[in-house]
């Protein structure tokens, strides 16, 4: 099979208000030349209506950071995966190592939380790492199976998943894994896909993320099994974003 189709998304986080339309006017401007490369903007819930606006006709796909996993109810404050597609995303993130650390999400949690993505129709981008004592521990490719294990909900496709590896210790850190520790958890996750998807597994999109910048993006987007980048800080920056997605070209 051939090479997944790079993917980079940006995370923004709990970041940006609606003054921050014109740094999306600039990716989506910049998007236009880069066509070996799907985008895609996580903004907060906030701005997914506007933004939406801002990508209509472009080929700029815009995500969500988190979903419920119930399609609506008395949940006060969640957002379900049914009125994110509705705002205007066409994916989801779904257990960040933050949501998992902060909101104390379970594996289960997240799969469930995947499965209301499938039901909403939109992408899951399912985010795995280990931290640093567990990589120091030799342990992080264990974790990351046991993560991955309970986290994928069955029946997935190369369409409607994504899977983040992101170790906890590099996000937001400006620290990376060597290429070699990068090669080889991608190689086991693409792995463990393919067992569990067979061929389907072999299209799925693995992306890398924690501390992805334009000086260090050509390097990791070139490790086999690296589909693409799961993207934080530098994703604030219209210039720092589409640097990174223009290492494919
Ligand atoms: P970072 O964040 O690029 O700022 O390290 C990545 C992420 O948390 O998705």
């Amino acid at each position: 099979m051939a090479r997944p189709r790079p993917f980079v998304a940006g995370n923004w986080k709990m970041n940006g208000l609606r003054s921050s339309a014109a740094e999306m006017i600039r990716i989506v401007q910049g998007a236009r030349a880069l066509t070996a490369v799907d985008l895609m903007i996580c903004p907060p819930a906030t701005l997914l209506g506007l933004f939406a606006s801002i990508v209509e006709g472009s080929p700029v796909r815009l995500g969500a950071q988190d979903c419920h996993t119930q399609s609506n109810g008395a949940f006060t404050g969640d957002i379900s995966a049914e009125m994110l597609k509705d705002a205007g995303a066409s994916a989801v993130i779904v257990g960040h190592s933050e949501r998992r650390t902060y909101h104390k999400e379970t594996d289960a949690d997240v799969r469930a939380k995947g499965l209301a993505a499938r039901r909403a129709g939109l992408c899951a981008i399912v985010c795995v790492g280990e931290t640093r004592t567990e990589r120091e521990n030799g342990r992080a490719l264990a974790v990351v199976r046991t993560q991955l294990e309970g986290s994928i909900p069955d029946g997935a496709t190369a369409d409607n998943l994504v899977v983040a590896y992101e170790p906890v210790w590099a996000i937001g850190s400006g620290l990376t894994p060597t290429p070699a520790d990068v090669a080889e958890m991608h190689g086991s996750i693409r792995q463990l896909l393919r067992s569990q998807f067979a061929e389907e597994g072999a299209g799925m999109r693995i992306l890398y993320g924690g501390s992805v910048k334009p000086s260090n993006a050509k390097e990791l987007l070139g490790i086999a099994d690296v589909d693409g980048a799961l993207v934080g800080g530098a994703s604030l920056k219209a210039d720092e974003f589409l640097a990174i997605a223009g290492v494919y070209r």
